[in-house]
C-alpha cells in the first residue's frame, strides 16, 4: 500500500464492488455521498435451502455475477470506467474465495484502465454508509456495528480512524438472530423474519438473560443468550407446553436490543460525544432503531442509521469509504489479497496478512 498526496477539491466517481459474503454487489460513488448507481445480486434463495450461507456456492455465483454487476452499475450511473478516478474494493473481512473474486475483478479493472485500486475493510464500508443518507455527519461520534459476522462499538475519531470500545465474545448479534430463528422454525435468513413475527409477541412473555462479559464492559456476547432460548424450546417439549413462536422471537429480541442500547449509551456518554449512529444488516431491525430513536431523543444525542438497504451488504458503503480513503491518499498495490480475519485499524499490506 502506499499513501500519495491528499486530494484537491475536484469531483471524484469510484466504482466499488463487494463479494464478502452472499451478496454480488458493485455501485458508483461521488464525493463518498452521491450514490450514482448501487446494484445488488442477492444469492439469498440459492443459500436457503441450506439454511445458511455455503462458502463454495458463494464464489461459485460471485464469478457467475461479477462482471454482469459491474456492468449494469457502469451503466446505470451512465459512466464508463473512464469517467471513474478509482476502483475500491472489499479485500475483508468475509469468505476467502468470495473475497477473492472481487479483489481479483478489481484488480483486473486498475491493470487494465490504469485506474488507482484502493482495498476497503468490509466493518469501514458498513460505518460509512451512515454518511450516504446522512450528508451533514461527520465524526467524531460512536458507532454500534451489528451484523452477521461482527458486534462492535467503535469511536469514528476521523475518517479512517477508529476505536474499538467493544466487540463480541462469541457469536455475533445477526449470528444469533440467524440461529435463534432456524431453532424457532423461521429458517434462513433469520434476522428479518423475527423482527417480522415479533411484532405479534410479547417481548415481556419470558425473561431471557441480558449477558454481561465482567471485565470489560463493551464487550457483548450473545451465545449464553442463544443457549437460554434453547433452553427454552428444550423444556417446553419436554413438558408438553405448546411454544409460542411469536413470543419466544419478541423476547429474545427484546433481551439482543436491550444490551446493545445499554452498552451503546454507556459509550456515547463515556465519550462525551453527541452524536451516536448505527449500521451492519442488524441495524435495520425495527425494535432496535425504535428503541435508539427513543433513548437518543430522551438523552439529546443526535441518532443517525441507513436506510435497510444500506445495513445489509451492498457496494455504495464500500464506495463511501473508498471515497475518504482516497482523500487520505491511500493507494493499493497489484499484490492486494484476500485477507478474511483482517482487523478493522489495520493497514495492508503486514506480516500475517498474505493468504499462505
Ligand atoms: O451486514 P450483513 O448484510 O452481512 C454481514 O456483513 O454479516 O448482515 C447480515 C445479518 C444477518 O445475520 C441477518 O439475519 C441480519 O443481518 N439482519 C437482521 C435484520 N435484517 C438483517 N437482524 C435483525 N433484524 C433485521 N431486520
Ligand atoms: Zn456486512
Amino acid at each position: 500500500m502506499q499513501r500519495q498526496g491528499a486530494g484537491g477539491a475536484e469531483d471524484v466517481t469510484i466504482l466499488a464492488i463487494e463479494s464478502s459474503c452472499d451478496e454480488t454487489a458493485a455501485a458508483v460513488v461521488r464525493n463518498g455521498r452521491e450514490v450514482l448507481s448501487n446494484i445488488i445480486a442477492s444469492q439469498i434463495d440459492l443459500h436457503t435451502i441450506y439454511g445458511g450461507v455455503v462458502p463454495e456456492i458463494a464464489s461459485r455465483k460471485h464469478i457467475e455475477k461479477i462482471d454482469q454487476v459491474i456492468a449494469e452499475a457502469l451503466r446505470a450511473a451512465d459512466k464508463t470506467l473512464r469517467d471513474m478516478d478509482a476502483v475500491a474494493v472489499t479485500y475483508g473481512p468475509g469468505l476467502v474465495g468470495a473475497l477473492l473474486v472481487g479483489v481479483s475483478a478489481a484488480k483486473a479493472i486498475s491493470f487494465a484502465s490504469g485506474i488507482p485500486l484502493i482495498g476497503v475493510h468490509h466493518i469501514e464500508g458498513h460505518i460509512s454508509a451512515n454518511y450516504i443518507e446522512n450528508k451533514e455527519l461527520e465524526p467524531p461520534f460512536v458507532c454500534l456495528v451489528v451484523s452477521g459476522g461482527h458486534s462492535h462499538l467503535v469511536i469514528v475519531r476521523d475518517y479512517g480512524e477508529y476505536e474499538i470500545l467493544g466487540r463480541t465474545r462469541d457469536d455475533a448479534a445477526g449470528e444469533a438472530f440467524d440461529k435463534v430463528a432456524r431453532a424457532i422454525g423461521l429458517g434462513y435468513p433469520g434476522g428479518p423474519k423475527i423482527d417480522k413475527v415479533s411484532r405479534e409477541g410479547d417481548p415481556e412473555a419470558i425473561k431471557f438473560p441480558r449477558a454481561k462479559v465482567a471485565d470489560a464492559v463493551y464487550d457483548f456476547s450473545f451465545s449464553g443468550l442463544k443457549s437460554a432460548v434453547l433452553n427454552y424450546l428444550n423444556s417446553c417439549e419436554m413438558k408438553g407446553i405448546p411454544v409460542c413462536q411469536a413470543d419466544v422471537a419478541a423476547s429474545f429480541q427484546k433481551a439482543v436490543v436491550d444490551v446493545l442500547v445499554e452498552h451503546s449509551m454507556m459509550a456515547v456518554e463515556n465519550s462525551g460525544l453527541r452524536k451516536f449512529a448505527i449500521a451492519g444488516g442488524v441495524a435495520s431491525n425495527s425494535a432496535l432503531r425504535k428503541a435508539f430513536e427513543g433513548v437518543c431523543a430522551q438523552r439529546g444525542i443526535t441518532f443517525y442509521h441507513p436506510s435497510p438497504v444500506m445495513c445489509t451488504d451492498n457496494a455504495a458503503m464500500i464506495g463511501a469509504a473508498a471515497y475518504y480513503e482516497y482523500r487520505n491518499g491511500v493507494r493499493h498495490d497489484y499484490d492486494l489479497n484476500a485477507v478474511p480475519n483482517l482487523k478493522l485499524g489495520e493497514e495492508y499490506p503486514k506480516e500475517g496478512h498474505f493468504l499462505q
